[in-house]
């Protein structure tokens, strides 16, 4: 299975914070955002990710992130020319792809919880398309999945004004072989984009639609407005001082599903001597035996 993020986009609801850096490098708490997406690809057992961005920030995130040797994968980088959708992502990638199935992630999407570690490796073998149902006080700025009892996608849409259940789709989506070729079919929406929602209901067409429904534990945060953004760094932190343990490093998260031994761990924590961030990852190793860990 192979990984995109998607980083692409003008961040105008950041500015002015956004007109010299990409939204999805902006801090959250002590990370680059895209560190959080980041860890959940690793974690659901993907090692290479094609990072799309604008052609302004690509060489800033070839800067930030390298080839991937820090995390223990393969990153590579492409340049989407105007923001004309997150399906255009699956156009985009698809040399990359090369018909492969994919883990698609959004770069301002936090995900944190139960069901988002290891265990995601599963949809890497599933045919069709498996998105998520995350309850929410207010769908109306998301993607929103209706679903019949026995789990059954009954209707979705994009950021309809009625909507009709409580559980927006986060931007964490699973596809088979087909999601390029599919995403190529799809017109402009009435916004004059690619709509990601469009591709999920081409799935739902053929009957190859699955919706998860996170667990009420999971914590999904986006970080599209500069209140998200300082909630999400806030939610960061709080988790990280009471527990100890980081949310979003992609670095752990490939020490804990084997793409980095304990030395190579350390030595990436080595490079980032001086930060608590970088004592964390040192720490890691002697803090926890193979028989005790905080899990994945
Ligand atoms: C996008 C998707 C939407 C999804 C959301 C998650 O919306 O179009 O379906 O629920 O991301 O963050 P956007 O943030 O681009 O408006």
């Amino acid at each position: 299975m192979r990984g995109i993020i998607l980083a692409g986009g003008t961040g105008s609801r950041l500015r002015p914070l956004t007109s010299g850096i990409s939204k999805q490098l902006m801090p959250v708490y002590d990370k680059p955002m895209i560190y959080y997406p980041l860890s959940t690809l690793i974690l659901a057992g993907v090692q290479d990710v094609l990072i799309i961005t604008t052609p302004r920030d690509r060489p800033t995130f070839e800067h930030v992130l390298g080839d991937g040797s820090q995390f223990g994968i393969r990153l590579s980088y492409c340049a989407q020319p105007s923001p004309d959708g997150l399906a255009q992502a699956l156009v985009l990638g698809e040399t990359f792809l090369a018909g492969r199935p994919s883990a698609v992630v959004l770069g301002d999407n936090l995900l944190h919880g139960p069901g988002l570690g290891t265990s995601m490796h599963s949809y890497e073998t599933a045919s069709g398309a498996t998105i998520f149902g995350c309850w929410v006080r207010d769908p109306t700025p998301y993607g929103v999945v209706e679903v019949s009892a026995d789990g059954r996608a009954l209707s979705i849409e994009e950021k309809p004004l009625q909507p009709r259940s409580h559980l927006a789709v986060p931007g964490l989506y699973f596809y088979d072989g087909t999601a390029s070729e599919r995403a190529r079919s799809l017109s402009p929406s009435s916004r004059g984009e690619l709509e990601i929602t469009d591709l999920h209901r081409s799935y739902m067409t053929d009957d190859a639609l699955r919706v998860q429904v996170m667990p009420r534990g999971t914590v999904w945060l986006d970080t599209g407005t500069v209140g998200d953004l300082a909630a999400a760094g806030e939610f960061v932190r709080t988790v990280q001082q009471r527990q100890g343990l980081a949310v979003g490093a992609p670095e752990e998260a490939a020490w804990r599903v084997g793409l980095l031994d304990d030395g190579e761990l350390a030595s990436r924590a080595e490079r980032l001597t001086g930060s608590e961030y970088g004592r964390y990852l040192r720490d890691l190793v002697d803090q926890e035996t193979s028989t005790h860990r905080a899990g994945a």
